[in-house]
């Protein structure tokens, strides 16, 4: 899938959030936004899901303007977003997490729930626990697994790392690594290593704008430090 931001801008009441915010992901690569907290970074992710309408700007997706579409209509087009902090159903079983998921986009029992599953193989022994039972890192899995089973075209992720144990971390690298190709992915993530191990191209947040952008390839570990320092 192609997919495009133009000149997005943000505004909470009087004060402006972002600004002029312009972004391309090329199919089934991953783009990893950086920069320091309250930049604007769940905003700008909030704003491509549809959970929050910019105040001036264009949201692309195959060339099509999804600017004003919800965020159901979104999903059912095919990105799938996996908030910060998680927001799985504690009071529900893993299973049921996923099934409910399922269940909502017509793929309750299909290969893509299956599969979805199978990438992270806790949530098979964890099947009849409940959400909250689960440690930070393994409601993530659960969180990214739900996310899968709607068969995303373009996947958010904000800050899946967050508070995570290493083990975890490299297995949610791994998977979103063996994804990349089949989907694109747009990641904001502010451990820096895993950021670079996982993305294709890098977009700097400051305030609100974007200050820097370009291909992975192109950027030193040295360099990009300096934008995440808090
Ligand atoms: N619902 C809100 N109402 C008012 N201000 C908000 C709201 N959400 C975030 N902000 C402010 O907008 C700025 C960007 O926040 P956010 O997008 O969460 O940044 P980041 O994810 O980069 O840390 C911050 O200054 C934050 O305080
Ligand atoms: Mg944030």
């Amino acid at each position: 899938m192609q997919f495009r931001i133009e000149a997005l801008d943000q505004h909470y009441g009087s004060s402006q959030v972002l600004r002029q915010v312009g972004l391309e992901i090329a199919p089934g690569e991953c783009l990893a936004v950086l920069g320091r907290n309250g930049a604007g970074k769940t905003t700008l992710l909030k704003c491509v899901m549809g959970l929050i309408a910019p105040s001036a700007g264009r949201v692309l997706l195959d060339g099509a303007d999804i600017t004003g579409w919800s965020p159901n209509r979104r999903s059912r087009a095919g990105i799938a977003y996996v908030p910060q902090g998680r927001e799985i159903f504690s009071e529900l079983t893993v299973g049921e997490n996923i099934e409910a998921a399922a269940r909502a986009h017509g793929t309750y029992g299909t290969a893509a729930m299956e599969e979805a599953v199978s990438l992270f193989p806790v949530l098979a022994e964890m099947w009849k626990r409940p959400g909250g039972a689960l440690s930070g890192g393994q409601q993530q899995q659960l969180a990214i697994a739900r996310a899968l089973v709607t068969r995303p075209r373009l996947l958010i992720l904000d800050e899946p790392t967050e508070g995570i144990q290493p083990n975890i971390v490299a297995a949610i690298g791994e998977v979103l690594r063996a994804l990349k190709g089949r989907l694109s992915i747009l990641l904001v993530e502010q451990y820096l290593d895993f950021a670079i191990e996982t993305a294709d191209a890098f977009l700097i947040l400051s305030r609100g704008a974007v200050v820097e952008s370009g291909r992975a390839e192109a950027m030193s570990r040295a360099h990009l430090t300096r934008f995440i320092a808090v």
